[in-house]
Parts: C-alpha cells; sequence; structure tokens
C-alpha cells in the first residue's frame, strides 16, 4: 500500500521530544549490536539496586529459559516510591478521578509510600511471606495501586484479576495459583451503578481452601456479610500496623506477578513476570514512548485488571515518579464527554486508551469532544487492538487537534511491555501502523513454514531474542510455556499475531491467527466460551468466532448445535448468554447466536474454523475449499440462517 498517508514529526515535537530521529537510529542500533552492554546501563539508569547485577542477559528460547540481570537485588516497590522521597515527596504520584464526577483525590509519593508500608506491614503482620500469591480484585481506586505496590514491597506475588470477572473465573484463577489471601473491595462504581465485589469473592472462596484471609477496602460502604476470622478491613490493619516496612530484596528473577490471559486452548494461563527485566523495561518504555517529563500529567484509561493497567498506569510511571491519573468510572458517564471532561479537569498532558473506546465515543459525533478545551494534551496514544485508518484519523484531528502525535503501541500480557511503537520525537506516523520496534527489540516476519521473510513481505511476526520484560513461564506449567510460545516455530517467540512489513520497514499488525478474539480490546478464547456454552443441558456442540464489529473491534459470534428435540428459542439464546456471562463476566457477552443443525467438520471430525469466521464476517464468497468437508451441505444452511449477512 503506498497510498497510505504519512504524518512527518513536527519540528517542535522532535525539538523537545527526549529521542528525535537521529538519536532513535543511534540507541536502536547500539541495543541490537551490544544488546548486554545498553541493557546494563539502562538498567542501572533507570532503577536502583541494593546489589549489583551479574550477567545481563542469558537465554535459550527452545527451553524456555530467560533470564535477566541475574545475582542483582533490589526491589519495585522500592524504586517505585522511596527512592523519589527525597527529591519529590510532595509531588502528586497518583491523581485519582472517581466515577462520580465529584469525587477526586490526589496522593503524594510521601502519602503513597506511607499507605503501601502501612498495607506491607499488616499483610506481613497476617503472616503473609515472600512466594506467597495474592489476589487482588478490585475497583479502580488507588488502594489497588497500594495493594500492588505493598505485595511487591514484602515480596508476595499479586494476581490481579478483572472486577469484571464472574465468581467462577475469580475462583478459576485463585485456585490455580493457590493465593494465600484476597484484597478486595466492598462494591465497586462503574457507570452509577454498583459492582458487588465482596459478595462476588465470597461466592468464589467457596471453593478456594488456600485462602487464609480477605482484605476489604470500605469503598461504598454498604453493608456485607463477615466472615470471624477471614475478614479484616483494610483501613482497620492499616491504621493498626507499622508505617515503617523495610523492602524484601528481591533476586532480579524473584517472580513479581501473574495475570491470567486467554489463549486458543484450555483454561487461562498464568503468565508469570519477574522483577528486574520488568521493572526496567516498564519504566523506559513509559519514559520515552510517552516523551515523559517533569510537570506531565499522564493518564492511562486502561483497568489495573489487565497488563496495560500493571505497567502503564502503575509500575512504569511511577518507577519514573511521574503522575499518573486512576479513573473508576466509564467514557460515556455521566455523559459521553467525560474523557475530555477529566482531561481539562487535572490538566492531562498524555492521554493512552484502547481503539474500541475511541471508536465508541466518536459514534456519538464531534461535539462532545469540541465543547471541551484539551489544550493541556500533546500526546496520544492506542493500545490493545489494531486502530482502524479512520478511528486514527478522528482521534488524531479532531481529539488531539493536529498538534498530538499518536503512540499506536503493539504489545500483550506476555511482553510485559510495548515492543512495537512510534516514539514521538522520531517516528512518522501512518494512522494503522504500529511502525517499529523499541529499543532491544528485533522482530522477525515468519512464513507458514517457519522461514524468516525479508523486505516488505507478510506472515507471521516473531522474536527470536528476549527482551527485559518478557513473560518467564507460565505458572506452575513450564511445559505449556513452552508447547505455547517456542514449539510452533523451535527458537522463536510466537506472540500469535500476524503483520506485514512495508517498504519502510513499518509493521502493520494484522490481528490474532489463532483462535483468540479481541473484543473491545478485551482478549478471550474461543474455547473458553464455548465450553461454558456446553454446560447448558440443551447444547450438543458450540463453535465460537470473532467477526468484525464496528466498536468492539470484534464481536462474538456463537453457532450452537442444540441436543436433538429441543427448539431454539429467543428465550434459550438469552438463557445461554446468561450463562457465558456467569462463567465468564460481562465481557463475555454474545454478540450473536446461531442455531446450526451441523456444523462443518472434516472427515476426521475437526471443526472447519476458517468457513465459520468467513461465514460471521459476511465473506461467503472467500470460503475456499470445503471439498474437504464430510457433509458440504451443512455450509449452505449456514449461510442461509446467518442473522448478520450483508
Ligand atoms: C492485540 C494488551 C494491533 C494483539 C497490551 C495482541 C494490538 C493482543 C495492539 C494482546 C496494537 C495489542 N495494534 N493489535 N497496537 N496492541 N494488540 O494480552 O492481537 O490483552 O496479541 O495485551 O492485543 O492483548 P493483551
Amino acid at each position: 500500500m503506498s497510498t497510505e498517508k504519512v504524518y512527518p514529526v513536527p519540528a517542535e515535537v522532535a525539538s523537545r521530544a527526549l529521542i528525535d530521529e537521529a538519536k532513535y537510529k543511534e540507541m536502536y542500533k547500539r541495543s541490537i549490536e551490544d544488546p548486554e552492554g545498553f541493557w546494563a546501563e539502562q538498567a542501572n539508569e533507570f532503577m536502583t539496586w541494593f546489589k549489583p547485577f551479574g550477567k545481563v542477559m542469558d537465554y535459550d528460547l527452545k527451553k524456555g529459559h530467560i533470564r535477566f540481570f541475574e545475582g542483582g537485588k533490589t526491589n519495585v516497590s522500592y524504586n517505585c516510591l522511596d527512592r523519589h522521597l527525597e527529591t519529590r515527596g510532595d509531588q502528586t504520584a497518583i491523581i485519582f478521578e472517581g466515577d462520580d464526577p465529584n469525587v477526586d483525590a490526589k496522593i503524594t509519593y510521601r502519602e503513597l509510600h506511607e499507605q503501601v508500608s502501612r498495607l506491607g506491614s499488616a499483610m506481613r503482620d497476617l503472616g503473609i511471606k515472600k512466594g506467597e500469591r495474592v489476589c487482588i480484585y478490585m475497583p479502580m481506586i488507588p488502594e489497588a495501586a497500594v495493594a500492588m505496590l505493598a505485595c511487591a514491597r514484602i515480596g508476595a506475588i499479586h494476581s490481579v484479576v478483572f472486577g469484571g470477572f464472574s465468581p467462577d473465573a475469580l475462583k478459576d484463577r485463585i485456585q490455580d495459583s493457590e493465593c494465600c489471601a484476597v484484597i478486595t473491595a466492598d462494591f465497586g462504581k462503574r457507570g452509577g451503578k454498583s459492582v458487588p465485589l465482596r459478595a462476588n469473592v465470597d461466592k468464589a472462596l467457596a471453593s478456594c481452601p488456600s485462602v487464609r484471609n480477605v482484605i476489604t477496602v470500605k469503598h461504598v460502604g454498604e453493608e456485607i456479610p463477615w466472615v470471624d476470622g477471614r475478614d479484616v478491613w483494610y483501613h482497620e490493619i492499616t491504621a493498626a500496623a507499622s508505617a515503617d516496612c523495610p523492602p524484601e530484596e528481591m533476586d532480579s528473577e524473584d517472580p513479581l506477578f501473574i495475570l491470567y490471559t486467554s489463549g486458543s486452548t484450555g483454561k487461562p494461563k498464568g503468565v508469570l513476570h519477574s522483577t528486574g527485566g520488568y521493572n526496567l523495561f516498564t519504566a523506559i518504555t513509559h519514559k520515552y514512548i510517552f516523551d515523559y517529563q517533569e510537570g506531565d500529567v499522564y493518564w492511562c484509561t486502561a483497568d489495573v485488571g489487565w497488563v496495560t493497567g500493571h505497567s502503564y498506569i502503575v509500575y512504569g510511571p511511577l518507577t519514573n515518579g511521574a503522575t499518573t491519573l486512576m479513573f473508576e468510572g466509564v467514557p460515556s458517564y455521566p455523559d459521553v464527554s467525560r474523557f475530555w471532561q477529566v482531561i481539562d479537569k487535572h490538566q492531562v498532558t498524555i492521554f493512552y486508551t484502547a481503539p474500541t473506546a475511541i471508536r465508541a465515543v466518536m459514534g456519538q459525533g464531534n461535539g462532545p469532544v469540541e465543547k471541551t478545551s484539551r489544550k493541556s494534551l500533546r500526546l496520544l496514544g492506542t493500545v490493545g487492538e489494531p486502530i482502524n485508518p479512520e478511528a486514527w484519523e478522528w482521534y488524531y484531528h479532531i481529539v488531539g487537534e493536529e498538534r498530538c502525535p499518536i503512540v499506536d503501541t503493539w504489545w500483550q500480557t506476555e511482553t510485559g511491555g510495548i515492543l512495537i511503537t512510534p516514539l514521538p520525537g522520531a517516528t512518522a506516523l501512518k494512522p494503522g501502523s504500529a511502525t517499529l520496534p523499541f529499543f532491544g527489540v528485533n522482530p522477525k516476519v515468519l512464513d507458514t513454514e517457519g522461514k524468516e521473510i525479508d523486505g516488505p513481505c507478510e506472515g507471521i511476526l516473531a522474536f527470536d531474542t528476549p527482551w527485559p520484560s518478557m513473560m518467564r513461564t507460565v505458572y506452575g506449567d513450564h511445559d505449556r510455556f513452552i508447547s505455547t510460545y517456542f514449539a510452533t516455530y523451535p527458537g522463536y517467540y510466537f506472540c500469535g499475531d500476524g503483520c506485514r512489513r512495508d517498504e519502510d520497514g513499518y509493521y502493520w499488525i494484522t490481528g490474532r491467527v489463532d483462535d483468540v478474539i479481541n473484543v473491545s480490546g478485551h482478549r478471550m478464547g474461543t474455547a473458553e466460551v464455548e465450553s461454558a456454552l456446553v454446560l447448558h443441558e440443551a447444547v450438543a456442540e458450540a463453535a465460537v468466532v470473532g467477526y468484525p464489529h464496528d466498536i468492539k473491534g470484534q464481536g462474538i459470534y456463537a453457532y450452537v448445535t442444540l441436543m436433538t428435540g429441543v427448539e431454539g428459542t429467543d428465550e434459550l439464546k438469552k438463557e445461554l448468554n446468561k450463562l457465558v456471562r456467569s462463567e465468564i463476566g460481562p465481557i463475555a457477552s454474545l454478540d450473536v447466536i446461531q442455531f446450526a443443525p451441523g456444523l462443518p467438520k472434516t472427515r476426521s471430525g475437526k471443526i472447519m474454523r476458517r468457513i465459520l469466521r468467513k461465514i460471521a464476517a459476511s465473506e461467503v464468497d472467500a470460503l475456499g475449499d470445503t471439498s474437504t468437508l464430510a457433509d458440504p451441505s451443512v455450509v449452505s444452511d449456514l449461510i442461509d440462517h446467518c442473522p448478520v449477512l450483508k
């Protein structure tokens, strides 16, 4: 595509940015030619080490063996808090903007340090030890960040579970990593509605014997049931605990957190990230990609339940001594101007959100944006899914008034931090392209046989060298780590995304090549949705695919075969939807259910999902070869009854 638009770096952006084009090229070259020298230097610049590290990096991707800064001792909460006290103790660390626009708060580095220390001490008083797992199931309130940092401080491994997940999904995650405690809130607030977090925890814990304590933040203040011996109030234990909580000296490779994410098959995997490499990479990417400078007010709209919240609300920004905004609400409450009102209210300079949110507010027209000022903004970012050029242009022209570069950042839960992205002062932008690799990142494009392709091409995105924040294992299942990521193309990390590389070396992510779907930036395995559907007694078989959706990016399309004699009614559709929502959570709402007497299968019984995807996407002229189907007539029936076929 040579007709694509290019937006060069404006001279004034380049001159004030931390990195311009020449510096990017020079640093990138060095980072690839001498990764050990480069990362050693950066690790000493961005972090404080209690004890210097020995070997900078050590890896063997075939074995899933990845190590950075071994022998070095540090603590992520120390890097995020203690070392800033002298120079920026009174600076705001977290700006909290509540769901209710009249509720907000500012927390300084000194206050945050005290809160984290008190909670860390209280957790130690409860007997929580280094290496034990603690589940965090919280609304987007500062206590969520405090809880993460307190775990990091005492060396407990946190596992944050998104507050939108159901009790069942929460239970699975707590059981898988045998958490010893849960930190939660009585209720969350989103769009004016209460979310019964604590009640969900109680349901989940009916079958989680590993949990000894539940720490509850009184956030909304309504009555909740109490289990003596198990339950403690956050405000009571932190008030009683010492404000002096010496940080645990962690090995660089000690685990920092587990975060569950969906794959092509089976249950969600516990992605494990470790200490030193993760801390460095989130800090350096945050600083250079968002061009973070003193005085900036930075806002990432993600939820801490996702990796974006971990890396770019909490760990990256705080390591850099930044001011980071946490927003409890949703873009449409009280009205669709909310994002821009918050930007004006707190004079946000850097704004990072998801394409799905941009498309949703774009659908409401320019009015709600244009009635706000947004003069404070100087940089915009996106993450989570490919951004369509139309949404990119709207974001650029209307929201950013052509003044703010957009960093379209490609990465994953597994990568820990951003790998492919523009740097605002260095990279000419092309709408829809994540552009170029970050320092130390060396992308390869493979053909389906796993052979590297050079130059402009299209294929599978892969990496043959690690970067510091690469995941280290699947918690409790190293074999699954190897089989999922390193077995498909031996010697490479297989990320599951396809991509195109153009004549300028720019990368265009074309989406997942596996059975993972991305619904409103939420990642889901089609297998998880199918397992939920077949729990219903009326369902014989189900096949789930993603299909293009104007706002969500992808919607969920379920083909369901019912038991003989069962009638496919609207009532049953509602029941199935309810079942999936209760098994997984509201994010897994089905957009389309098609009752199908038969599914397209090969003679060996394998469902040909390719065909189901094409029908759902209204691409019935491109079904490809259907001659290997056991019963080709199934396809015409599916097409005849497809409710969305255009
Ligand atoms: C997709 C979110 C295109 C991709 C940080 C990836 C993107 C998956 C982009 C990871 C982007 C993320 N352009 N696609 N800028 N960013 N993706 O683990 O398919 O929730 O594999 O991490 O989101 O989703 P995850």
